[in-house]
């Protein structure tokens, strides 16, 4: 096995990312010596095998984000309960997002906190959701809305895995790669899958060892993920989210030239990129200009006024928008 380690460097919560091929096979060395029961997590159409050498069992979820609610918590602490998993052992989460999202969600509140180790199926999954710490939950009211941080104690991204990824799931983390194009990860056209993702991790472990809660630099990982949520909600989630977030990019590169942040060619350059990872951009016909609005208004991040990320001349930063006639005309743009 050939594997790079990147340390996500949280003092005394720091924990590694493991990226290669083959990789599944270090999971039993992360596992701490003490631990007894090691609950796996991950749905039917995964398909991972994982062997701790351990007492384990396997639960699933279900597919789909209609299952990362509420309700799937509940029953996956239950059956954890049921089985007679302490707060001495760890919980594996084998998936996406959803499937890391959820677990690593159950675990941080199951027993005031059990350790969690994530293992990304995903592109997606290995390029953000799986590192950083971020948990959550959707209510009917908005995605993401009930969460905790809760740091993963190791994340094992095994390449070899990606090979039974739908073809949608792999324009989804190329959603996520366009978005780390933009906000400093450079150029990751033309490279090799594995350093892409590598790329990608390295910049998201240091952009969440300076701001692990979000108080200031991390939100650049929100870029075109405003829209992207809203998108997902209006579509019920027909669209994935990393097909959103390249819908959102494209809008945002819109909002900011409206604001005078940027120039043409610059949205042009978002264009190109996009097409690059081969991701549409154009908003579905059904899409209701006047509920995305509503719906800005009611993402979590809109504290005070609608805050976007939006590209310019410093790079990406949160900004501002109190003109809805811009966000209006630039859904129109983008229609
Ligand atoms: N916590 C964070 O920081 C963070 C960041 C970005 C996204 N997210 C969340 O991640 C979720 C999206 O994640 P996702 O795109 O991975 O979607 P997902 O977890 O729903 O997976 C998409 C589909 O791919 C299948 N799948 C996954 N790996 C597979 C494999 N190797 N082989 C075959 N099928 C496989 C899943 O079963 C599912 O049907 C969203 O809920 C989003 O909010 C979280």
């Amino acid at each position: 096995m050939d594997a790079k380690e990147i340390i996500v460097n949280l003092g005394e919560r720091s924990y590694p990312v493991l990226v290669g091929s083959g990789c599944v096979n270090e999971i039993a060395s992360y596992v701490r010596p003490t631990v007894k029961k090691v609950a796996i997590v991950t749905q039917e159409s995964i398909g991972v095998d994982i062997e701790t050498g351990k007492e384990q069992k396997t639960f699933y979820l279900p597919i789909g984000e209609h299952g990362k609610s509420i309700e799937t918590i509940k029953e996956l602490c239950s059956s954890w309960v049921n089985w007679g998993l302490t707060r001495s052992d760890v919980v594996i989460a084998v998936g996406g997002g959803m499937v890391t999202d959820v677990t690593a969600f159950a675990a941080s509140i199951y027993h005031r906190g059990v350790a969690v180790i994530n293992m990304p199926t995903s592109l997606l999954g290995m390029v953000d959701a799986a590192i950083g710490g971020k948990t959550g939950v959707n209510l009917p009211e908005g995605k993401n809305l009930v969460g905790t941080f809760w740091q993963p104690q190791a994340v094992i991204c095994d390449i070899e895995t990606l090979t039974t990824l739908p073809e949608k799931e792999w324009k989804c983390g190329y959603g996520e790669i366009a978005k780390y194009h933009f906000i400093g990860a450079g150029d990751l056209r033309g490279m090799e899958l594995e350093l892409q993702i590598t790329e990608c991790i390295k910049l998201k472990t240091d952009i969440v060892a300076q701001d692990e809660r979000e108080g200031g630099k991390r939100a650049i990982l929100n870029y075109g993920h405003t829209l992207a949520h809203a998108l997902e909600l209006e579509n019920q989630f027909s669209l994935g989210h990393g097909e959103a977030v390249a819908v959102g990019i494209r809008y945002a590169a819109q909002v900011a030239f409206a604001l005078g942040r940027i120039e043409e060619s610059r949205v042009q350059y978002h264009e190109e990129v996009l097409n690059h990872f081969n991701l549409k951009y154009v908003l579905p016909s059904q899409v209701d200009a006047g509920r995305i609005l509503a719906l800005f208004e009611r993402d979590k991040k809109a504290q005070d006024g609608i805050t976007f990320v939006l590209d310019g001349e410093n790079g990406v930063e949160l900004v501002k928008v109190e003109n809805q006639n811009i966000l209006r005309n630039a859904l129109e743009v983008i229609q």
